[in-house]
């Protein structure tokens, strides 16, 4: 059995975990930015980097003493090391390297949607790989076959907006404020879904991609006309999205085939709807669903130091001198989609 403390810090969650090798989450930590990031409307890197830098130092230890233990009991030390703002994870890395060279114990750099990936098997110790993996997040949405540690194959990506960022978009529209997902969705309980027409961006295309830029240029339109209650927009906005995540999933069935398991990760798998539409999709394809519990699905260490885990299980760590990341794409080997290269 060994013990990973895991550290996250790319984009607003300050975050420092201990978890073992046997999935038991020893101790997580996580202070959120959203005050700070309020007034802006959405995340400024600048102020990101400096809030990581105040806070990382005093959640990690804080984590220690709720798991009492000191850094001679850790394995190894993982560290978000990309994709994600510069500033704030050169933050988590350096003190993941400092820590890693003060204790003499192995760093093993993390890629944040190696995080995302490989959560719903730190929750689920019967998830086996291969499988299918909707990775939806404020920077990501992607179809993933996964096959192993560290063996990703992109089925699908955006070509432009992912669809956290459409959510977050949607909720700025209508005035709801930051982060705007979990506003959507509560929004969008009190209204009607067949309310405003909206588009489903590249339905029934052959290409197998995702594309959200025309349905959030249609949520404009539909508030700017005045004619919509806002509660009928998030709920159509919410229902337009489960429908175009549905169909380029269907498309990637057809395309490549089932595995056992349809897994679900990233922030906007919090989102009841689609994690509706997803059990439904894999039961009707004789799947089995898994989607990791809320906490795990938004950003968080825990899902660092169990892909930190499972990495050093692999003999997989990495040199002191490893640098942070902006883009870090999961299969290096995907073709680019049309448009894309913003994310990933
Ligand atoms: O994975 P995450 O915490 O951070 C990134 O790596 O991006 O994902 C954050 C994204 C945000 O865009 C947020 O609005 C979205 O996940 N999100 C949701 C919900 N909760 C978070 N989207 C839809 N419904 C939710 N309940
Ligand atoms: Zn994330």
């Amino acid at each position: 059995m060994s013990i990973i403390l895991g550290i996250e810090s790319s984009c607003d969650e300050t975050a420092a975990a201990l978890v073992t090798s046997d999935r038991e989450i020893l101790a997580h930590k996580l202070a959120g930015q959203e005050e700070e990031h309020a007034p802006y409307g959405g995340v400024v890197p600048e102020i990101a980097a400096r809030a990581h830098a105040e806070i990382i130092t005093p959640l990690i230890e804080a984590a220690l003493a709720e798991a009492d233990l000191n850094l001679d009991n850790v394995d190894a030390i993982a560290a978000t090391a990309g994709p994600g703002l510069i500033g704030g994870v050169m933050v988590g890395l350096v003190t993941g390297k400092a820590l890693a060279m003060a204790a003499n114990k192995p760093l093993i750099a993390v890629n944040h949607l190696e995080g995302h990936a490989l959560s719903p098997r730190l929750a689920n110790p019967d998830l086996d790989f291969p499988y299918l993996l909707l990775l939806a997040s404020g920077g990501h949405c992607q179809i993933l076959r996964v096959n192993g540690v560290g063996q990703y194959r992109r089925l699908a990506t955006t070509i432009d907006d992912a669809a956290g960022e459409a959510f977050d978009k949607t909720a700025k529209i209508l005035g709801l404020g930051y982060p705007g997902g979990p506003k959507v969705e509560t929004l969008a309980k009190t209204g009607d879904a067949d309310a405003v027409p909206l588009p489903r961006p590249l339905r029934g295309s052959k290409e197998p991609h995702f594309s959200f830029a025309g349905l959030k240029s249609a949520v404009v339109r539909a508030h700017q006309g005045g004619a919509y209650r806002p509660e009928d927009i998030a709920a159509s906005f919410q229902q337009a999205t489960v429908d175009c995540l549905k169909d380029r999933l269907l498309k990637a069935l057809s395309d490549h085939g089932t595995v056992p398991h349809l897994v679900v990760a990233g922030g906007v798998a919090a989102n009841g709807s689609i994690r509706a539409m997803l059990e439904k999709l894999a039961s009707d394809h004789d799947m089995q669903f898994t989607a990791p519990p809320l906490w795990l699905c938004t950003d968080n260490a825990a899902m660092i130091a169990w892909a930190g885990a499972e990495r050093f299980a692999a003999g997989l760590t990495d040199p002191l001198d490893f640098a942070a990341r902006p883009r870090w794409p999961l299969d290096p080997s995907a073709e680019k989609a049309r448009g894309a290269g913003v994310k990933a």
